[in-house]
């Protein structure tokens, strides 16, 4: 199988990437470094291409089975809506085109920002109301992938991912996961700091997991756009109890007023549609996510951690 995955330096690309590699695809990454990092790549045996996905000439490129498009702009808090815009709609355009071309399919990540703060659980036919610039250039591209969708040209999936932690997220420092984050604090000694009441919730979702839905995306040769969660919400509250526990460190949360105003309270993937169109359903509790990750970051071994794969 020859496979592209855009943004293969990033968090989640390097780990679908290097995932595809061990399975004996030819995998080429093409990404522009601008956010991901080297290291995620450094045990990966197949090509770069460091171009970005808008400059790239795509016509030079050989025909490929299926596209994984992970390339964006992933830093939320971003509010250079061209900037934003640019690569994350008419980067996707470019990925998209190069697909037809070679009637490759294409599988790419789309978010939970889609929805914003509307009800959980959130369901893949809305309401879908973005709160930022992010969630509405996932949105746009969802919008075109089911124009494209429509007219049947080559399988699509979208997969509106949740809230993804695991290991290769280091690099993306101040908008890495809430766990990481949290885990980076209390190590250091510090009290987890989180908004006041951290009673807000997210639907944690292990990366292993979202490998295994791109893998299911392509194999099913369906189209659609599904969410990719556990349809689990987890409060901040409780991430720090499972933190401490895990961690073995005891430090209260210290609450602080939230400063955004576009904030989802909280997120649950409705996850019925990912399973009856690409077979999907998540493998990992947060909790055993958490053990297994931190087995590989903090080389902390639980009784649990050494169970789960
Ligand atoms: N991590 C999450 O919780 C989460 C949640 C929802 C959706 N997503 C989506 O999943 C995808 C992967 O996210 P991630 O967490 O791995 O983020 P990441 O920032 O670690 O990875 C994104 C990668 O894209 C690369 N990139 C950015 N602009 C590029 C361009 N113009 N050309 C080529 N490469 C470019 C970056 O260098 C980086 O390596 C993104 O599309 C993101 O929007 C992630």
């Amino acid at each position: 199988m020859k496979a592209i995955v855009t943004g293969g330096a990033g968090f989640i690309g390097s780990n679908l990437a290097k995932h595809l590699a061990g399975l004996g695809a030819d995998v080429t990454v093409i990404d522009d470094f601008s956010a991901g990092d080297f290291k995620n790549l450094k045990n990966f045996s197949g090509s770069v291409i460091a171009q970005s996905i808008c400059q790239l000439d795509w016509d030079k490129l050989e025909a490929v089975d299926v596209v994984f498009h992970q390339a964006a702009l992933t830093d939320t808090t971003v509010s250079n809506q061209t900037q934003m815009m640019l690569v994350n709609v008419e980067g996707f355009k470019k990925v998209m085109a190069y697909c037809v071309k070679v009637k490759s399919s294409l599988v790419y990540a789309s978010s939970a920002a889609v929805y914003g703060n509307e009800n959980a659980p959130q369901r893949e036919e809305g309401p879908l109301n973005p709160l930022n610039v992010y969630g509405y250039s996932k949105l746009v591209a969802d919008q075109i992938a089911e124009r494209s969708i429509k007219k049947s040209l080559i399988p699509i999936v979208g997969l509106r991912y949740f809230n993804v932690f695991g290991f290769g997220e280091q690099h993306k420092k101040n908008y890495a996961s809430m766990i990481f984050q949290l885990s980076q604090q209390m190590r250091a000694g510090k009290r987890p700091r989180i908004f006041a009441d951290g009673e807000q919730s997210r639907d944690h979702i292990y990366v292993k997991d979202v490998i295994d839905a791109n893998v299911r995306a392509w194999e099913s040769k369906r189209s659609g756009i599904v969410n990719v969660g556990t349809g689990v919400a987890t409060t901040f509250n409780r991430v720090i109890e499972i933190l401490s526990e895990t961690l073995n460190l005891r430090l209260a949360a210290d609450y602080f007023e939230n400063p955004y105003s576009f904030y989802q309270n909280e997120t649950r993937a409705e996850t019925s549609l990912a399973w009856s169109l690409i077979g999907f359903s998540s493998r990992y509790s947060v909790e055993d996510g958490i053990r297994n990750y931190f087995a590989s970051l903090y080389g902390i071994q639980t009784p649990t951690a050494a169970r789960i794969k």
